[in-house]
Order: C-alpha cells, then sequence, then structure tokens
C-alpha cells in the first residue's frame, strides 16, 4: 500500500476530493493530513474521515528533521500538496526525491512563484485581459511553482469573468483533475523504485 500524506494550509477542498478518490483503494491510502494552521478547514474534513492530523510548527519545519522523521516513522511514500503555502525545504525535497507533487491554480510558468497564490494569482490573470487560465501539477522543487510539469487543463476567460468567478472556474478544474493525476502519478512512481 502506498501511504500518501497531504499537506494543506487552508479549506482543503482538493483535500477532500482526493480523500474521497482514495476511500477503499487497493493500493493508496491517505495516511495523514499535515497542515500549519491551527483551525484551517482542512483540519475538520480530515478528521471526519478519520485520517490523522500532524499539526507543524514553522521553526521545527525549517530548521529540524523532526517532521521528515516522523513521516518517514509513519511509512509516507508520497506527499501531495494541496494548498500549502510555505516552501518545501531541500531536506524534506531529498528525503523524498520525484515523491511531492504540487497544484498551482495558473498556467505555469506564468503566474507562478513568490506571493502568487489564490486570489492574487487570478487578479493578476484577469488585470492581463488573459483569454484563457488552468491548472498546472508539477513536481516540487527548491523553487516556487517550478518542477517538471506533470499535467496542465486550460479553462476560457471571457469577459465577464472576475477573479472570483475565474477562482471558482479553477477549483472545478482542481477537484476534476487533481485525485486521477496523484494516482497515475504514485503508481509511476512504485514501478520506477
Ligand atoms: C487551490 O486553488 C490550489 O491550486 C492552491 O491553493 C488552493 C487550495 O484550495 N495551491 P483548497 O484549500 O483545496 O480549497
Amino acid at each position: 500500500m502506498q501511504q500518501i500524506a497531504i499537506f494543506a494550509s487552508g479549506a482543503g477542498s482538493n483535500a477532500q476530493k482526493i480523500i474521497e478518490y482514495f476511500k477503499g483503494h487497493n493500493r493508496i491510502k491517505v495516511a495523514l493530513v499535515v497542515c500549519n494552521k491551527p483551525g484551517a478547514g482542512v483540519i475538520s474534513i480530515a478528521e471526519r474521515s478519520a485520517i490523522p492530523v500532524l499539526l507543524i510548527e514553522k521553526e521545527k519545519f525549517f530548521r529540524s528533521n523532526v517532521y521528515t522523521n516522523a513521516l518517514k516513522d509513519r511509512g509516507i511514500n508520497f506527499i501531495v500538496l494541496a494548498g500549502f503555502l510555505w516552501k518545501i525545504p531541500a531536506t524534506l525535497i531529498q528525503a523524498f526525491p520525484g515523491k511531492i507533487i504540487n497544484i498551482h491554480p495558473a498556467l505555469l510558468p506564468n503566474y507562478g512563484g513568490k506571493g502568487m497564490y489564490g486570489e492574487i494569482v487570478h487578479e493578476a490573470v484577469i488585470a492581463n485581459k488573459e483569454k484563457e487560465s488552468g491548472i498546472t501539477i508539477h513536481y516540487v522543487d527548491e523553487q516556487y511553482d517550478h518542477g517538471d510539469i506533470i499535467f496542465q487543463a486550460r479553462c476560457d476567460i471571457i469577459e465577464s469573468d472576475t477573479a472570483h468567478t475565474l477562482a471558482q472556474k479553477i477549483h472545478q478544474l482542481e477537484h476534476k483533475h487533481y485525485p486521477g493525476v496523484v494516482e497515475e502519478v504514485v503508481i509511476k512512481s512504485t514501478k520506477i523504485e
């Protein structure tokens, strides 16, 4: 059984879709939710599905191996970022080579990088009068929103779209595609081990 940890800081709607998708799956289990924000929506989502939650602290995350060790001790094989806003430290990336993926709410390499998250992304896309936007699922490396791209899906932007309506379209795309892409990537990663 491949054991996934989902890292999320926010509402957790993507985490929820992923949790639902893998319920009863014969090869992949969501074994842990890692969160850096007490009270975040994702915590109650995990609790409702009886998935353990690891609440992490900044100092320990960036300056020690405590959490890398905790993930290894729990038998975690793969990390899925779903709205996790801290940069992943090099030590954690090295401990899970090719086994950390992220979803970004725009078509990378555009509209990514430090500070580009949530509504800020959609506001920038609308301000630039783009005709389309989309989602990018990519491997995580040591730069924000930078690793190899695994999957993209697109949506049209119409004149009446606002950052808010675009955010809704993007969330729909994320919910539709992220769980299945996670499944493919995790299964592929076990074949190259
Ligand atoms: C998503 O739009 C994702 O692309 C971004 O953060 C958002 C998380 O939303 N990285 P939710 O918490 O899954 O609802």
